[in-house]
């Protein structure tokens, strides 16, 4: 067997790890069913209502192990090939138990050239973790994540997919630590880039400007 087979560059997840939930608990509610039935109507297909479903399984059992995405796919009727290759193609869809925030670093292109993996490095220093782990305490866990959409404030990241902290500085990780650690919330911030190239004035990263659009639904909304 070749190296690069006994030691894929990509780790891939256990597909059949011991599972952490029992039978008793792995059950969808009545009102849980009759939300994914109306998440089903929505579609022409039940495939398509797929990731909706790992939100509400998601926000119900805090990530989705083998067993959860079996779930889901049986409670929707389709195959659980399909339904893993979803889960685990997004990073927003937890694979495994994090910390209660979780800090998705982006390191794309744009990010990675204006400072992405600076920014990881930083956090993984000063939590004293490596990517991909959590916090003693249970309260952080650091990704690397690929593009994240907001290329024109790199470098960025994201808290438990929901608000974005655009522009980053260790100074501005330092702050937001200490304000998660408090239990603050970062605003949500929406960045409108001009249009006109002319109007960049040789920098897009100045055009910041807080809103209450742009929000990312649905742990927004559980965010605490
Ligand atoms: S490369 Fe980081 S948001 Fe696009």
């Amino acid at each position: 067997m070749s190296d690069f087979i006994k030691h894929p560059v990509v780790s891939l997840p256990d597909r059949a790890p011991e599972p952490v939930f029992s039978k008793e608990e792995l059950v969808f509610t009545e009102a849980e069913k009759e939300q994914i039935e109306a998440f089903r109507a929505q579609y022409p297909t039940p495939e398509s209502a797929v990731m909706k479903t790992f939100w509400l399984a998601q926000e119900k059992f805090g990530f989705l192990p083998p067993e959860v995405i079996r779930l889901a796919a049986d409670t929707l009727g389709i195959p659980f090939s399909l339904a893993y290759g979803v889960a685990t193609f997004y990073t927003q869809y937890y694979k495994a138990q994090k910390g209660k925030y979780v800090l998705d670093v982006c390191t794309c292109f744009s990010c990675q050239l204006c400072g992405g993996y600076d920014m990881l490095r930083y956090l993984e220093e000063k939590l004293d973790i490596r990517e991909g782990e959590t916090t003693e305490d249970g309260l952080f866990t650091i990704q690397g994540a690929e593009c994240l959409g907001a290329c024109g404030t790199a470098p960025m990241l994201q808290v438990t997919n929901g608000p974005y902290v655009h522009n980053l500085s260790r100074e501005k990780l330092d702050a937001l630590i200490d304000a998660l650690k408090a239990g603050k919330k970062p605003p949500f911030v929406s960045v409108t880039l001009p249009q006109d190239e002319d109007d960049l004035g040789g920098n897009r990263r100045s055009d910041a400007e807080a809103t209450e659009v742009g929000q990312t639904p649905p742990a927004a909304e559980t965010f605490e």
